[in-house]
């Protein structure tokens, strides 16, 4: 299993929200890409600090793709289904947790992201080494933990196509030792020095 949890880098992702909704402002879709998401824990807690910060009206336009390669061949039965463990969701704080799962009707010691948070998440299989970008219409690509698994020209390769994958403005953001490679610094402007947060250019 890959390593991630629940509420991981939440500072990051705060400040990836407050960064993003200014930009979609009024638009009808909001496509976010979390590239090598693992078993969901990282677009979910995405999808519940969204959701407190826009609101269910607006969160209804939202929609995230979850993609990892997915070794283990679980990852898109964990996601669709949003059933985790009690024991992993304890990082989760309790009005959000109370707010966003139920419990599971038969699990014991189980829970269920609720429909409203599960209809926004989708999961596809896909390796970044394919280098193919899924679309060009993103306002935001998280991409966090990943790109340290690759070497310096995969990963070059695989942020040049998230600059395809963004929309013009759109944003980038990585872990906070991942560095963007100095080829790339005509693509991407850095917006804040202790956050590897990023515009394409
Ligand atoms: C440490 S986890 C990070 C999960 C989450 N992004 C986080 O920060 O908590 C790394 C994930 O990257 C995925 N990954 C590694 N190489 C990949 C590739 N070439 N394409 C897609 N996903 C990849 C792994 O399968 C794993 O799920």
């Amino acid at each position: 299993m890959a390593f991630t949890y629940f509420f991981r880098d939440k500072q990051t992702l705060d400040y990836a929200i407050e960064q993003l909704l200014p930009r979609v402002s009024g638009k009808s879709k909001i496509k976010i890409w979390d590239a090598g998401c693992a078993s969901g824990q990282e677009p979910y807690t995405f999808a519940i600090l969204l959701a407190e910060k826009m609101g269910k009206f607006s969160f209804k336009n939202v929609e995230i793709h979850a993609t990892d390669v997915d070794i283990s061949n679980q990852f898109g039965e964990l996601i669709s289904t949003g059933i985790y463990p009690y024991a992993e969701l304890q990082r989760i704080p309790e009005d959000l947790f109370l707010k966003y799962f139920q419990k599971h009707e038969t699990l014991t010691d189980t829970f269920q992201v609720i429909y409203e948070l599960r209809s926004k998440v989708k999961y596809k299989r896909e390796d970044l080494l394919s280098f193919v970008p899924t679309s060009n219409d993103f306002s935001l690509v998280i991409c966090k933990n990943v790109l340290l698994h690759q070497n310096y020209e995969q990963r070059i390769k695989i942020l040049e196509m998230f600059y395809s994958s963004l929309s013009t403005g759109g944003l980038l953001v990585m872990e906070q030792t991942q560095k963007l490679p100095d080829e790339l610094s005509e693509k991407f402007e850095l917006l804040a020095v202790n956050a590897q947060a990023y515009r394409k250019i």
